[in-house]
């Protein structure tokens, strides 16, 4: 369990203490330092002052001209990652006093989030009580809020992002499944798994097409949180959770294929977002669908050629073992359409190289059937700068995945709009659900982070998801 304490009252007398500025909040207060510093700091984003005073050392932060709520949250996250070291050293004071509730937020959230590192470690400062915040002019009860809600956060985004990070054979298939009953028994939820012979007899063959290569076990796993809220919506989530992905028979290049550890990068969001919003109690009920499995090259793998039958009775010729993920999604999303009753079905995937090729690291794309989904989408990616961009689903697409031999084919006839056509693909299994979305999050899910000399995890879509379900 995360514990924060942030603290009502200022303490008298701190070793250390950091206060945040933006250019416009400095010029009023910069006479409360006797004019002396007029020179030497203007606020400027990221820039830091060092000042000696009688209680002990003062870091000045800028914050730069009118940033907005996400980029203030942005620099103070990269603000403790630098100092993180320093904050851990000894009791730190961190003076946001001039900001508005929601700015205040901002900045709570980005200074623990910054303090991530991989591997976790247990005696991490947002663990250890290390940040006293004085907030004056807040209430107690305003003050717990933000702590449980930054809490809740750090625990949902710090396990997506450690999960992504983690070697391959360090996040096999039992390793995973030990660790969602964990987060299953510490926050009630109700969890399913079929296995392989389970999946046979319920007959979802798309994803076990890529699962009959594994030397692992399939693990098509089912997670439910109830919120006891009578009033409650429900949202379906599923997640890729491909736990390597090798390409398969149609395998990959070796340059760069220790990436293909992040495939599960949709699962990793998806259960970042169950954790914090369990953690939260949010009123709102969640069906997580991960159909959890690696897709690799041996002599039992699924060959171009194969036409298999998915769960929803569709059949599919493939001709690239390496477009598995929509195998995988395909029937993650009809079972649940089939069995649960949602309002809101939303899938998340590291989908496509098309998607990076389009957007690289900037956005995600997306794809949906119903307007106002699309409008909360943005509003909820604009605010927590997790951006995303909307792609169409005209049935024109659905031309490039017909097949001689079977209902469609799992890669398109031409070389290009690969995101569109996975896109369109999975629309086959949503068993007309009306309001559907995916998000292709292949370039943002992974990619250049402070704390990383390679890539890493970005933690991409727990906020996002978060926020959208906090106003669902
Ligand atoms: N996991 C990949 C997509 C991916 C690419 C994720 C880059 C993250 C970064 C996916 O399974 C894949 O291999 N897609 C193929 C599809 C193609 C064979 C039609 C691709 O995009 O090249
Ligand atoms: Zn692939
Ligand atoms: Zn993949």
């Amino acid at each position: 369990m995360i514990k924060i304490n942030l603290s009502a009252k200022a303490k008298k007398a701190v070793s250390q203490k950091f206060s945040f500025y933006t250019e416009a909040i400095w010029e009023k207060e910069k006479h409360n330092f006797k004019g002396t510093l007029e020179h030497v700091f203007s606020a400027k984003k990221l820039e830091v002052f060092t000042l000696l005073e009688d209680e002990g050392i003062h870091y000045l932060v800028g914050l730069g001209a009118e940033p907005q709520e996400f980029e203030m949250q942005a620099a103070a996250s990269k603000f403790s990652y630098s100092f993180r070291k320093k904050i851990q050293a000894v009791e730190t004071c961190l003076n946001v006093r001039n900001f508005s509730e929601t700015q205040i937020e901002s900045l709570v959230k980005g200074l623990f989030l910054g303090t991530y590192t991989y591997p976790f470690k247990a005696e991490h400062p947002v663990f250890e009580n290390k940040f006293n915040l004085v907030l004056e002019g807040h209430s107690e009860q305003k003050l717990k809020t933000l702590t449980m809600k930054t809490a809740a956060l750090c625990e949902g985004q710090f396990t997506c992002m450690e999960w992504l990070n983690k070697p391959q054979n360090y996040k096999r298939v039992p390793h995973i499944s030990e660790f969602l009953q964990e987060i299953a028994d510490k926050y009630n939820l109700k969890r399913t798994v079929f296995n392989r012979e389970h999946c046979h007899e319920l007959g979802l063959g798309a994803f076990l097409s890529v699962n009959q290569g594994s030397s692992q076990e399939a693990a098509f796993t089912i997670l439910e949180y109830q919120s006891g809220n009578p009033e409650a919506k429900t949202v379906g989530l599923v997640g890729k959770c491909v736990l390597f992905d090798t390409g398969g028979i149609s395998i990959k290049g070796s340059e760069n294929l220790h990436y293909m550890k992040s495939d599960m990068g949709g699962a990793a969001a998806v259960i970042g977002t169950l954790i914090a919003a369990a953690a939260r109690k949010l009123p709102v009920n969640l069906i997580v669908i991960l159909p959890i499995t690696d897709n690799a090259v041996s002599n039992t793998a699924y060959i171009p050629s194969d036409v298999i039958t998915a769960y929803n009775g569709k059949t599919i010729e493939i001709l690239n073992t390496d477009a598995e993920g929509r195998m995988t999604l395909a029937d993650g999303l009809s079972y649940l359409a089939k069995n649960y009753k949602t309002d809101a079905l939303i899938d998340l995937a590291t989908l496509t190289g098309s998607s990076v090729r389009m957007f690289g690291y900037t956005c995600g794309a997306y794809f949906s059937n119903n307007e106002s989904l699309k409008k909360s989408l943005e509003k909820a990616g604009d605010k927590t700068n997790q951006r995303l961009w909307n792609l169409p689903l005209w049935d024109i697409w659905k031309d490039d995945f017909k097949s001689d031999v079977a209902d469609f084919k799992n890669i398109s006839s031409k070389p290009f709009g690969d995101c569109i056509v996975a896109g369109k693909f999975l629309e086959q299994f949503i068993e007309e659900h009306p309001n559907w979305a995916h998000l292709d999050i292949a370039g943002v899910a992974f990619g250049n982070v402070d704390y990383m000399k390679d890539k890493g995890a970005t933690g991409y879509g727990v906020q996002f998801l978060l926020d959208f379900l906090e106003n669902y």
